[in-house]
């Protein structure tokens, strides 16, 4: 994270497994991160996580948060207010394309869009991250550098649709994406903010759970590892400009069209 001046606070939302899990990994791996906060729903069951704050010497902090909770996103924010004076990078990770659970699945045709599971996909993929940036862009270092990441997937893009299907997953990651753009223009606003990078990202396709079901039409070389994703994805965030803000970018840094 050589583009931040000085050591940077960070907070990753949706850290228990997969991708947000790696991005804690590197992160810690850094010397240039001096404290992170890491989310995730039920902490009593993110072992590797909790592995990781046990070995941090103090850098990594891990607190509840369901996306689908208000209450539960400003308890957070609260927990980092305490540990922080600043921060620099706030990810916001978690999101849903399949639950059994709650029978919640890429949808083929129109036929099967299920209004409950349709709405738990926008109140994760959508709502969650614009609370979490509601409640916790306030602790941005001020006239600093300070970046704010959301995970898109390009099957939000509007222009980029040619395939069809997928409406729950492919609506809720679309308004994620005006939630994210909107919110870059309001930080631009306030002076305090102003120099603040919000951005969508697109780490291609990663080997997790989420992916799994999906990757067979995939050749192996397009798929990377939660790891190598999470290093060109921070490699990305380090090379952003505050002109960027506002934008939608793949794992290479090339912006994807809205
Ligand atoms: N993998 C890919 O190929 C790919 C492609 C494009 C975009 N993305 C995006 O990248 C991000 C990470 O995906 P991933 O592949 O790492 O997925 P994953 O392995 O399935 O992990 C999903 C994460 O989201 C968390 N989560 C789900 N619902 C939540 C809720 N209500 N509140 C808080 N956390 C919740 C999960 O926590 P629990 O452990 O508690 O369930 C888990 O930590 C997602 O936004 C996804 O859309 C991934």
């Amino acid at each position: 994270m050589n583009s931040f001046d000085q050591p940077i606070n960070a907070v990753v939302q949706g850290a228990s497994r997969g991708l947000g899990l790696a991005f804690v990994e590197r992160l810690l791996d850094s010397d240039q991160l001096a404290g992170l906060v890491a989310t995730c729903r039920d902490p009593r069951q993110a072992d590797e996580l909790q592995a990781l704050a046990q070995r941090s010497g103090g850098r990594l902090a891990v607190t509840g948060l369901d996306v689908t909770d208000e209450a539960q996103i400003a308890e957070a924010a609260a927990f980092t207010d305490e540990r922080f004076d600043d921060l620099h990078l706030l990810l916001n990770v978690a999101g849903i394309l399949h639950d059994e659970t709650r029978d919640i699945y890429p949808e083929k045709k129109l036929d099967d869009v299920q209004p409950a599971s349709a709405l738990y996909s926008f109140r994760v993929n959508a709502l969650g991250p614009l609370l979490v940036m509601k409640h916790f862009v306030g602790l941005l270092a001020a006239g600093q550098r300070a970046v704010v990441a959301n995970l898109s997937a390009k099957v939000g893009s509007i222009g980029a649709n040619q395939m069809g299907g997928w409406y729950s997953h492919r609506g809720s990651k679309a308004a994620q994406n005006m939630f994210t753009r909107t919110v870059a223009l309001e930080l631009k606003h306030h002076k305090k903010t102003r120099h603040a990078i919000c951005v969508g990202l697109y780490p291609g396709t990663v080997d997790t759970e989420l992916s799994a079901p999906f990757q067979s039409n995939i050749s192996e070389d397009k798929i990377f590892s939660p790891s190598r994703a999470a290093d060109q994805l921070l490699k990305v965030i380090d090379e952003l400009e505050p002109t960027d803000s506002g934008g939608f970018y793949d794992w290479s840094g090339k912006s994807i069209q809205w």
